[in-house]
């Protein structure tokens, strides 16, 4: 009796209305949920992940989403359910083909996410295929260093102030300890590179020393929002729409990454005004191509983001490792340092041809990069009409599937059985055994090349920084190296590093000293 006039309390038509709706609701919800849960029932994955996202939100806000895609890998297979329509991969063959160029896969909702400027997209950000091509094109040459005069040299100038600063502030030696965060200060680095080869024109992070703007913090603070958004995409068109704007970035800020909008925009105008719009930089290749203002503006963003934090975590991660292998450490060091001795590196900055003389240096780089892929974000794309064959499941049109980067560079059928372990010498023996020229030791390279490349996506969705990033990481090894010797500070607790996507790093304290002669 009582339950019956709590439910119905009045009787009233507008009461039982309402209720019915709800049931109706509740009774259209289950069965939504169970229709979709049904149409990838057949393809493994952790308890419940069909049902609903939280598996993918509870690993995604606790920053190990990465390993997790990767343990997902190995425990259910190359093709792992992760989400009521998402799924996620570790088979380079299938990555390849779905990222080709003319593959009919398109960027997922969770590229709405990478908007950056709530405005306008950019290349990445951009999922209509036939527009993100055209942009690409008119991008590719100053990306490839052909229209990027001087590449090399403006590099060199910002190594140059970054030693010079290491020198200043943070030698230690008998009498003094001088401990300091690489992972910052790598980064200051690569904007400052990165800033230098876009517009010809420096951030000055390296000579201020200072995390200028706050765009390192606030970069870091919005990420947990960035990392919701990747989970939810309709969100970030809601908060992208204009009730919410306010909300986001802005060039009106004065820190934080809608600073670098108003920069951007700022440069690009300038460049415009000037009497010499095509000066040999990237952006004057872009505009010289054809990217309107507005392209332009976008672009020029984009790459400071794109270009710097990844590169920072290709630094970053491959100098952790280095200096908690000692022998790996030692290796290095003394075939860079053998090398300078012997003439065979220039004297201010080494060039990109010397580095790329250096077999162990090449196959470190190679290593730290396969170790912690710098972007490890699963990327989404979306099977075409028609659905797919994947991994002998079928996968109906409309499901997004992902990459588990993690999982793809740590494969044992590639990489062999230590893969987990940092161990640059399984790229020298490759290349030994292939060299001996027996197919099978040929094939087993190709395949180990073919599967790193992956770290840079691949076909149409192709980095197009990667020879500016392995440029970048040449001769910044070489040059620290040569100069300096590196120690962790603490061993057991070296640094916080979170994946958004892309990594957070800090805290890589580190104790700095001359290096001693060979
Ligand atoms: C070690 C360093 C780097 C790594 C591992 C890396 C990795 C990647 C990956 C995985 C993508 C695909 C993103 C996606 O589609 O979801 C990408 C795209 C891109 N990267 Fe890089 N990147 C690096 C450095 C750079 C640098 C230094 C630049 C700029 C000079 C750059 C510029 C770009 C651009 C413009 C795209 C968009 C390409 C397109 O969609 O057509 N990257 N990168
Ligand atoms: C992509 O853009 C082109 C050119 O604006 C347009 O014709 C085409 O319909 C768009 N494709 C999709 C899938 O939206
Ligand atoms: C693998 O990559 C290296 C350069 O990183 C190259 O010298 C070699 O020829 C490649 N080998 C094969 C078989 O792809
Ligand atoms: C690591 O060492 C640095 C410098 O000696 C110190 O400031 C920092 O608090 C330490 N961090 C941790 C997590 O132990």
């Amino acid at each position: 009796m009582i339950l019956d006039t709590l439910l119905w309390p009045t009787g009233s038509f507008w009461t039982s209305a309402g209720l019915g709706l709800g049931l109706v609701l509740v009774a259209y919800t289950a069965a939504s949920t169970i229709v979709s849960w049904h149409r990838l029932r057949h393809i493994p994955g952790p308890p419940g992940v069909g049902f609903s996202k939280w598996w993918m939100l509870r690993k995604t806000l606790g920053g190990n989403m990465h390993l997790a895609t990767k343990a997902a890998c190995r425990e259910y297979g190359p093709l792992v359910r992760l989400g009521p329509n998402q799924l996620v991969t570790n088979d380079p063959e299938v990555l390849r083909r779905i990222w080709a160029v003319r593959s009919p896969y398109k960027k997922g909702p969770f590229y709405e996410a990478v908007r950056f400027n709530p405005e306008r997209d950019n290349l990445i950000s951009l999922r209509n295929d036939t527009l993100h091509a055209e942009l690409r094109a008119k991008m590719a040459n100053g990306y490839g260093g052909k229209d990027n005069e001087g590449l090399e040299a403006v590099m060199d100038k910002e190594i140059l102030v970054f030693v010079d600063l290491i020198e200043r502030k943070y030698i230690s030696t008998a009498t003094e300890y001088r401990p300091v965060d690489l992972a910052r200060k790598v980064q200051y680095l690569t904007l400052d590179v990165i800033t230098a080869l876009a517009f010809s024109k420096r951030f000055g992070y390296t000579e201020q020393d200072e995390d200028m703007y706050s765009y390192i913090k606030i970069t870091e603070d919005s990420m947990p929002v960035m990392m919701f958004l990747s989970i939810f995409p309709w969100l970030a068109k809601v908060l992208q729409s204009r009730v919410f704007r306010r909300l986001l970035p802005s060039e009106h800020d004065h820190v934080g990454f809608g600073r670098f909008i108003a920069v951007a925009k700022q440069i690009v105008g300038e460049r415009l005004a000037s009497d010499q719009p095509k000066r040999r930089d990237m952006l004057g290749s872009f505009l010289a191509h054809g990217l309107t203002r507005e392209e332009a503006e976008g672009e020029t963003l984009l790459q400071i983001i794109a270009g710097s934090d990844t590169t920072a975590t290709a630094l970053r991660t491959t100098l952790l490792y280095l200096m908690s292998s000692p022998a790996t450490y030692r290796r290095l060091t003394r075939e860079i340092r053998s090398a300078a001795a012997a003439g065979r590196i220039s004297h201010a900055v080494a060039t990109d041809a010397e580095a790329r003389e250096l077999p162990y240096l090449q196959a470190v780089i190679k290593e730290g990069m396969r170790i912690n892929p710098p972007v490890a974000g699963t990327m989404d794309v979306v099977v075409p009409e028609g659905g797919d064959m994947i991994c002998g499941y079928p996968v109906p049109a409309g499901t997004e599937i992902g990459c588990s980067e993690f999982g793809v560079q740590s494969l044992a059928s590639v990489f062999g059985p230590d893969a987990d372990v940092f161990r640059p010498e399984r790229w020298l023996e490759a290349e030994a055994d292939a060299q001996g020229g027996s197919e099978q030791g040929i094939e087993r390279l190709r395949q180990m090349n073919l599967t790193w490349g992956l770290i840079f996506k691949a076909g149409k969705w192709q980095c197009l920084g990667k020879e500016v990033a392995l440029i970048e990481l040449n001769k910044v090894f070489v040059e620290l190296l040569r100069r300096f010797d590196f120690t962790l500070v603490n061993a057991s607790k070296p640094w916080h590093s979170i994946n958004a996507g892309i990594f957070i790093q800090s805290g890589l304290y580190t104790k700095i000293t001359r290096a001693e002669p060979l």
